[in-house]
């Protein structure tokens, strides 16, 4: 059986990840393709269950080199549980941030080394890269506004300051730079429609270059 491919969206909170996850979701399903949608953190029981751990808004105290430990835990588990035996049966898989954000948010924002990350994320990850990471880019100032016009609270990691949140942006920005083959930048200031169609383009070059 041909093998499927990962698609990551990430990007600054209240970019519009989620919402248009949904949209590609619907376009692949359409096309006939099985689809997989998952999260990080997240993905698994197990990997939820540290993911309330690593966002509840009650420990500011949690320390960064756990807050990085805790991260390669989930996406150990969620790779060798889901997101490999998906792939191997030919299932496109879509993820709501992954390793990308690691980079951004526990290097380029909190300034943990950059070796010790690449080393937890290489323990969790063996070498896997995913097909393509498309980053939604916005103004986190702007992200914010979105994810409290949606009415909820804020998680540990929303809740940090604008100048954390904005060298995280930055830290998309430049990974994209470092690596053009697997980054794509999307433009998220666009209405929800020229987003997603954008995102489109993307994945149907992807479809292409994986049949
Ligand atoms: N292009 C857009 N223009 C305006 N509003 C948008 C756009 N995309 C999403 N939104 C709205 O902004 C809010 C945040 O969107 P969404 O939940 O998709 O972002 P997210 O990146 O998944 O956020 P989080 O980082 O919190 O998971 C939602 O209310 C959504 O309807
Ligand atoms: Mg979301």
């Amino acid at each position: 059986m041909k093998k499927g491919f990962m698609i990551v969206c990430d990007g600054s909170n209240g970019a519009g990840k989620t919402t248009v996850i949904k949209g590609i979701e619907n376009h692949l399903v359409n096309k006939g393709f099985d689809v997989v949608l998952t999260r990080e953190p997240g993905g698994t029981v197990i990997g939820e269950k540290i993911r309330d751990v690593i966002l509840d808004p009650s420990t500011p105290e949690m320390s960064d080199m756990t807050e990085l430990m805790l991260f390669g835990a989930g996406r150990a588990q969620h790779l060798q549980q889901k997101i490999i035996p998906a792939i191997e049966s030919g299932k496109i898989v879509i993820c709501d941030r992954f390793d990308a954000a690691t980079f951004s948010f526990q290097h380029y924002a909190r300034g943990l080394d950059l070796e010790t990350i690449k080393t937890i994320n290489n323990f969790a990850l063996n070498g896997f890269v995913p097909a393509m990471n498309i980053i939604l880019d916005i103004d986190p100032l702007e992200g914010l506004k979105r994810v409290k016009s949606r009415g909820e609270g804020l998680d540990r990691l929303e809740d940090e300051k604008l100048e954390f949140l904005t060298k995280a942006r930055n830290g998309y920005l430049q990974q994209a730079q470092l690596q053009p083959e697997i980054f794509e930048i999307v433009d998220a200031t666009q209405s929800k429609e020229e987003v997603l169609k954008s995102v489109l383009k993307i994945i149907n070059s992807l479809i292409v270059k994986h049949a």
